[in-house]
């Protein structure tokens, strides 16, 4: 049996479901609200350059991508984009996921999901995507490069070692001063160790469903 399953969530847009852990991809009171909410709203949208480069753990479905894809030509804005994953997801579950119509950008999520791995894709002019298939862990990451880190792994019950401080120590190395990190998290154990590397933390309300999340900026 095929271990991904496409769900409906509460916003009416699509999530995974990973049967081994038992785990959602994204929030089940809403995907693209949540993923808007941290990623855009809270996350690139608090920017202030034009020139962006973007980190994500955790590429998923790619809808943090498409989200930020769209923002950058809206707000004309030139973004690099590095994605790591550990996990390819099969194409018949991309090409089920209703992201691309609820966002009437169709091509966009195509050339993106087709997009190959591990090499440095130039999407458009303004957009470059280099996904990885990777563990965050092993990755060689830039230092001090990164405006805005979107920290999308799975939750703490499903994949307890994603929240290893010392994945969190290299991602604060990775980003510029000023830089932040987003995350849907916003686990008590987590603001600790952030504080404790140095990060300033902020708790913001959470995207529907959920009281909070955490944005921690490297100061
Ligand atoms: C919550 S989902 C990400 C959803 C995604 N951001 C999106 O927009 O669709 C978590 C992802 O983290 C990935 N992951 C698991 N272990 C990882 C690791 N060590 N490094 C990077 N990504 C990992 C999983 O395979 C999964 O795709």
């Amino acid at each position: 049996m095929e271990d991904f399953k496409v769900i409906k969530t509460a916003d009416g847009s699509h999530s995974v479901y990973v049967d081994s852990l038992d785990e959602h991809y994204h929030s089940y009171h809403g995907a693209l609200n949540e993923a808007q909410h941290v990623f855009i709203n809270n996350g690139i949208d608090t920017v202030s350059d034009k020139q962006i480069n973007v980190l994500e753990v955790g590429y998923g479905a790619g809808l943090n991508t498409l989200l930020t894809f769209l923002y950058a030509k809206e707000n004309e804005c030139l973004v690099n984009y590095e994605a790591y994953d550990t996990v390819i997801l099969p194409s018949n579950i991309l090409d089920a996921l209703n992201y691309a119509e609820l966002v009437d950008a169709k091509a966009e999520f195509k050339t993106i999901t087709n997009s190959s791995w591990n090499i440095m894709c130039q999407i458009t002019p303004f957009f470059s995507l280099n996904k990885l298939n990777e563990k965050i862990q092993d990755a060689n990451l830039k230092q001090s490069y990164f405006d805005v880190v979107y920290y999308d792994a799975f939750g703490p019950r499903a994949q307890n070692e994603m929240w290893d401080k010392a994945i969190f120590q290299k991602l604060y190395d990775s980003l510029k001063t000023n830089g932040c990190l987003v995350t849907y998290c916003a686990m008590g154990q987590l603001k600790r160790d952030l504080k404790s590397i140095g990060f300033h933390v902020v708790s913001l309300p959470g995207p529907p469903g959920k009281r909070e999340m955490t944005k921690a900026i490297k100061i």
